[in-house]
């Protein structure tokens, strides 16, 4: 029955069934009620603090709370369809504790500001979570490159060979992806820890509440500025599912050489057999099918980047019911984002390189045709030119099904005018990737300086990361409810 609600008062008819199906989040809020219920915590220290509800009524209601956070997380508490949501559930809950007093808590608040509460509470530690596990693959992806420092392989471009590096340099060019990825989320983070209770339902409240104190328990960075944007505002989910599908596309840019890298074709590595799968029909073939998924599901995490950005494109301030359809969505790619993320690190960290193979394939493709084009250049010959002879070079070469390398000194000199065993050198790939010695290239003193720079970075990160899983331990308010 409506009249059975929380905000049944000027109800007279039950509510329709569907509807009540349609209109309930609690199958999916209820992952928010630990959160919530801090939030509460939080919210009823400072009504007591401020007079607005007595200590005796502060002390019931934050010990109620604390009690059913352990009834939730053992199990025992019954979450109902007919109550909503989270909030409610909670509150209702509530109410059947401790009587009477409960009906004080929501003094003050709205759904509309609680909510924003909860999604910001829960989202800042899924941020640090997230960030985490991107640290876990970039040590995976270290790990690979420290080993891979002298792996000789082809660098391609149009995905043909294009000029020798070394494998470690192709590792770190992924680190430096999941590194942006990091610092995208770490950076939403200023604008998602902030304290948006006080905005009531959309105008504030008249009673003389403590925004300040309710931030300083909740350990935010700050306080909302609007109440009008505070309880319509959702673009911290839509920075955190932005920075989740840039993710998820370099996570699936990854799974795709992986996919590659293990066909025969290729050969480059070898994955964990715990992490392929078998032909039902095929009794020989090991598929990728982990890094296949981890491909497959950039999709859904884009997909659900654009249902929340629709929903939210032609709503008028301030709250508005569309709203909720944002925790499916966020919940959705947050859970992908962090499982593909942590698969992908213990895959990596088991993955085989075959140096042999990546070795083998720079031999066939001319890969050190620009090498030869810049010692033309060096001598003098303008690059386009050296560019022209070197693309003749080539094509005795492919007439004659050879490599450079299998070009005698004099042929080199005859095609290209210059003393041919001066060029030979150059068709070295060895000495091909020791000359691209520029900041940023893969020549080895720089592979080796960027690899200490990259652990470099990754151990202030963890210290930084470690430093927000502290100041988001809201434990110190489970302790005070119950004083
Ligand atoms: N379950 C709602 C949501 O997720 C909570 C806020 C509801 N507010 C309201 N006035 N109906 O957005």
């Amino acid at each position: 029955m409506s009249m059975g609600k929380l905000w049944g008062g000027r109800f007279s008819e039950q509510t329709d069934t569907l509807v009540e199906q349609l209109n309930a989040s609690v199958s999916f809020d209820k992952r928010l009620y630990r959160h919530d219920i801090l939030g509460s915590i939080a919210h009823a220290i400072m009504l007591g603090t401020q007079g607005i509800i007595s200590q005796e009524e502060r002390k019931t209601i934050t010990t109620g709370l604390a009690e059913l956070l352990d009834e939730i997380e053992a199990g025992r508490f019954e979450w109902r369809i007919d109550r909503e949501d989270v909030h409610m559930n909670v509150e209702a809950a509530l109410a059947d504790h401790i009587g009477a007093a409960a009906g004080k808590l929501h003094t003050a608040r709205s759904r509309n500001d609680q909510v924003a509460l909860d999604v910001r509470l829960w989202l800042r530690d899924r941020i640090v979570e997230t960030a985490g596990q991107i640290t876990a693959v970039q040590t995976a992806l270290l790990y690979l490159a420290n080993g891979s420092q002298t792996v000789l392989m082809p660098g391609y471009t149009h995905l043909q060979r294009a000029q020798p590096i070394v494998a470690a340099h192709h590792f770190l060019a992924y680190f430096e992806m999941f590194e942006r990825d990091c610092s995208r989320f770490l950076d939403g983070l200023q604008r998602t820890n902030v304290m948006p209770l006080g905005s009531g339902a959309l105008a504030g409240t008249p009673f003389p509440i403590d925004r300040g104190l309710v931030r300083k328990l909740l350990r935010f960075d700050g306080i909302t500025r609007n109440s009008l944007d505070a309880v319509s505002d959702r673009d911290f989910v839509l920075e955190f599912m932005s920075a989740a599908a840039i993710t998820q596309m370099h996570l699936s840019r990854l799974a795709e050489e992986l996919v590659l890298w293990m066909t025969n074709e290729f050969a480059f590595i070898k994955l964990p057999d715990g992490f392929c799968t078998g032909s039902s029909i095929m009794p020989q073939k090991k598929n990728p099918d982990i890094p296949e998924l981890i491909r497959g599901k950039a999709g859904r995490v884009y997909g659900d980047l654009m249902a929340l950005l629709t929903t939210m494109k032609g709503l008028p301030l301030a709250y508005n019911k569309d709203m909720q359809e944002d925790k499916e969505p966020l919940f959705d790619a947050a859970d992908t984002v962090l499982s593909c993320l942590t698969i992908a690190a213990r895959m990596l960290e088991r993955a085989e390189i075959q140096p042999e193979k990546m070795r083998r394939a720079i031999d066939e493709g001319f890969l050190t045709a620009t090498d030869l084009a810049d010692a033309l250049a060096a001598t003098g010959l303008p690059f386009r030119e050296a560019h022209h002879v070197v693309g003749k070079v080539v094509a005795y070469c492919v007439d004659r099904n050879m490599e450079l390398n299998d070009l005698s000194p004099d042929e080199l000199t005859n095609l290209t005018g210059q003393d041919g065993s001066a060029l030979i050198p150059w068709l070295d790939p060895v000495s091909s990737v020791r000359r691209r010695d520029v900041p940023g290239g893969p020549a080895p003193i720089r592979v080796a300086a960027a690899l200490d720079d990259a652990a470099q970075r990754l151990s202030v990160r963890q210290q930084h990361l470690d430093q927000l899983r502290s100041a988001f331990d809201l434990d110190h308010l489970l302790l005070q409810a119950r004083l």
